[in-house]
């Protein structure tokens, strides 16, 4: 029962694999978890609502109102109530609309309103599937951070063969289940620790209304803050100027403008914790001097002095005691792992996270990452891309894993 008493709704669309979630849907009770099915319009011509309601033991859940009493079903209380979204078959039409937000159908509502994670079996025939609107749209919900089951290839309904065909039942109740594993895996496994994270840019400011900065978001830094806290543990997160807010309760959230600032913060709170995760881009140089007046415009050059910031993260390993723990990240353009290598050896981390520019769907502001860890036993473990929330998972798992042998 490894899905015992997850809420999933169970999105379906109108194509000819709307059969399949019959399967799906029965398995998914089967494994214990408390299944609504929401169908589009269209889907009820593929399958009946009653064999889905009979297989989910719920009323399905089609129309926005309900003409003959006038109560309507809220997708708001739907989106809040589910640990997953589950849309399988997915077809072009639908994953349009969720793209783009088009909410003309009870379905489509819910998935905007949804805050848990969405993943979608897509199902259509091989030339919708490869055509540049459904490839655009299905990056765009990569983008968001849905988790899309590829489709397999064979023989499509329209006897064409091709790739198109939703992914078995069976297979994606495995990645159902895999998702709900690796959140469970963390649980409490960090409880009575402290874990410093340092996330987002730094500005380094030249005169009143400018500084030097870099795209990052946070995004990653937030994410892993977020897993370590649902991992029991206490987090510190020390974050440059970001448009993000920490959420969990174990969270205590300390803003900071630049390099020096965020130097300070983490070299005080560094010898009170159990590790850090250096997700910062901290800027490597500051000015020299800050003007206190507007700079203005008068030569054709003007020469900025620059100084290096001190390098937190190495700061920290020359200062590491044996039990602490210290992870750092590199965004690599070229010769990604042997510099990733040099990195890890010279800031003295347990273990490094390498994101390349060369990944598409990789490194600053997007919802999607793909990493590889690179460890002090030389191991090398390549990820696929995943959300970032995914990855955050998979980094805090490596960290359980190394404290144990602290
Ligand atoms: O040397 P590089 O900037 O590529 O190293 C990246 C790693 O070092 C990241 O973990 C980053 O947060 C950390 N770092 C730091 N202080 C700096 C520069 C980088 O903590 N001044």
């Amino acid at each position: 029962m490894q899905l015992k008493d997850k809420n999933i709704i169970l999105g379906i669309t109108g194509g000819i694999a709307a059969y399949k979630a019959a399967f799906l849907c029965r398995l998914l009770i089967k494994e214990g978890a408390n299944v609504k099915v929401v169908m589009t319009p269209n889907a009820t011509e593929f399958i009946t609502p009653v064999t889905l309601a009979t297989l989910s033991k719920n009323t399905v859940l089609i129309d926005f109102f309900k003409h003959d009493d006038g109560s309507w079903n809220s997708h708001v209380d739907l989106g809040l109530w589910a640990d997953l979204m589950l849309i399988a078959p997915a077809t072009a039409s639908s994953i349009g609309k969720m793209a783009n937000g088009i909410a003309d159908n009870l379905l489509i509502t819910t998935y905007l309103s949804c805050k848990a994670p969405v993943m979608l079996a897509p199902a259509m025939d091989l030339d919708m599937f490869k055509h540049p609107s459904t490839t655009k749209n299905m990056d765009v919900l990569k983008s968001y951070g849905n988790i899309l089951i590829e489709p397999t290839s064979g023989e499509l309904a329209s006897g064409l063969e091709g790739k198109g065909r939703m992914e078995d039942p069976e297979k994606i109740l495995e990645k159902v289940s895999n998702l709900f594993i690796s959140k469970k895996k963390l649980q409490n496994k960090l409880k009575h620790k402290h874990f410093i994270v340092t996330a987002g840019p730094t500005y380094e400011k030249i005169d009143p209304v400018r500084f030097i900065g870099n795209f990052s978001t946070g995004k990653m830094g937030f994410a892993i803050a977020e897993s370590l806290a649902e991992s029991g543990a206490k987090v510190s997160l020390i974050s440059g100027p970001v448009n993000i807010k920490a959420q969990h309760p174990n969270i205590t959230t300390f803003s900071v403008l630049s390099a020096k600032e965020m130097h300070k913060k983490a070299v005080e709170l560094f010898a009170i914790s159990d590790g850090a995760v250096m997700t910062a881009a901290v800027a490597d140089y500051a000015p020299e001097n800050i003007s206190d007046k507007k700079i203005k415009r008068n030569n054709s050059k003007f020469n900025l002095n620059l100084i290096a910031n001190p390098d937190i993260a190495a700061e920290l390993g020359a200062s590491k005691t044996n039990t602490q723990i210290l992870v750092g990240f590199a965004l690599e353009t070229n010769n990604e792992e042997e510099n990733a290598q040099k990195k890890l050896q010279k800031k003295k981390l347990d273990f490094i996270v390498l994101n390349s520019l060369n990944d598409s769907h990789s490194g600053f502001g997007h919802n999607t990452n793909k990493i590889t860890i690179i460890d002090t036993n030389n191991n090398v473990e390549k990820f696929e891309l995943k959300t970032k929330k995914e990855v955050s998972l998979d980094i805090v798992s490596k960290i359980i894993d190394i404290s144990k042998s602290k």
